[in-house]
Order: C-alpha cells, then structure tokens, then sequence
C-alpha cells in the first residue's frame, strides 16, 4: 500500500516537489506503462484541487487514443489537427489554456471544463503521449502548475514508453 500526504494548502512548488517523490515512489522499477498512467492519473486526481479530469491520450500511429485517467467519460480519439491535446502532440509544446472557449477547436470531452494544462510526454525525441489536466474555473493553472507537470512528464518519459 502506498499513502502520501502532500499537503494541498501548501504553495503550488511544495505540492509539486511532494507529488513528484509520490509519482517517482510509484513508478521507480515498475515497467508496465498503464499501471504507471494510471497511478499518476489517481495521483493527480487525489491532491490537485479543482480539478474535473486528470490522465494520459498514447500516440499511437498518427492519432492520440485515450489512455488511463480519472474523471468522466472521454472522447476515445483525437486526431493531432484538434483539440487542445492534438495541438500539443502535433507541436511537441505545452498548451496552458485559460479559457478553453476562446480556443479554437477545443474539444469539449465535459461540458464543465472551462481552463486546460495539456503537456507531451517525451521519449527520444518523439511524443508518445500527453498528459492532461481540465477545470471547472476558468484559468485554473498558472506558470507553476506547467512547471511542476513538465517535470512529472519527464520523470515519466521513460516509464510509461512500453
Ligand atoms: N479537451 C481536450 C479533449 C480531451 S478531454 O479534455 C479529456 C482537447 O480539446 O483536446
């Protein structure tokens, strides 16, 4: 059994370098990728307040499919000319939304989610997955919530590559 604590009053940079030992303490040895998502996806869901949907869409062949999560219900395929997550993809660059309804193309998977943090996950030099985060408040995540996901996407970059 695993049990974190992290504290989620604390400051965003205190919360992300505590989830960032969880996620590390839940991946290390462990080679099966969906197991890997999965837990992150828990994870994230567990201590990232105001959230409505954590978890991973895989590249697989030229499309993202829909991987672990928490959260409702996903569109299942995103094609990498739509969305904020096939942006991200395509262009291998974080997408930090404020207002998803000014973006043109969002996909709305939740009818709640009004701010988006989607960041790719890269393994040798290709994204082979994203990683993405939704909120129910309009511009949710700020430069700290991208820097502490950017850093969980590397430190998963080769655990969740099988
Ligand atoms: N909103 C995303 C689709 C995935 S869901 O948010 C889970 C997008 O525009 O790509």
């Amino acid at each position: 059994m695993f049990v974190f604590a992290p504290d989620i009053e604390a400051p965003k940079a205190v919360l992300y370098a505590d989830l960032f030992k969880a996620a590390d303490a839940l991946t290390d040895g462990e080679t099966d990728a969906i197991a890997n998502m999965a837990n992150i996806s828990a994870l994230l869901w567990q201590f990232l307040p105001d959230l409505n949907w954590a978890g991973f869409y895989r590249m697989i062949g030229d499309e993202l499919v829909l991987g672990p999560f928490q959260g409702k219900s996903a569109c299942i395929r995103i094609p990498l000319d739509k969305g904020v997550c096939g942006a991200a993809a395509r262009t291998g660059e974080v997408q930090c939304v404020r207002d998803v309804h000014a973006f043109p193309g969002h996909i709305a998977c939740d009818t709640d989610s009004r701010s988006e943090l989607v960041v790719p996950v890269i393994s040798s030099g290709k994204v082979i997955a994203v990683l993405d985060l939704d909120s129910p408040i309009v511009a949710r995540f700020d430069d700290e919530d991208v820097d502490g996901i950017c850093k969980l996407a590397n430190l998963l970059s080769d655990r969740i590559n099988k």
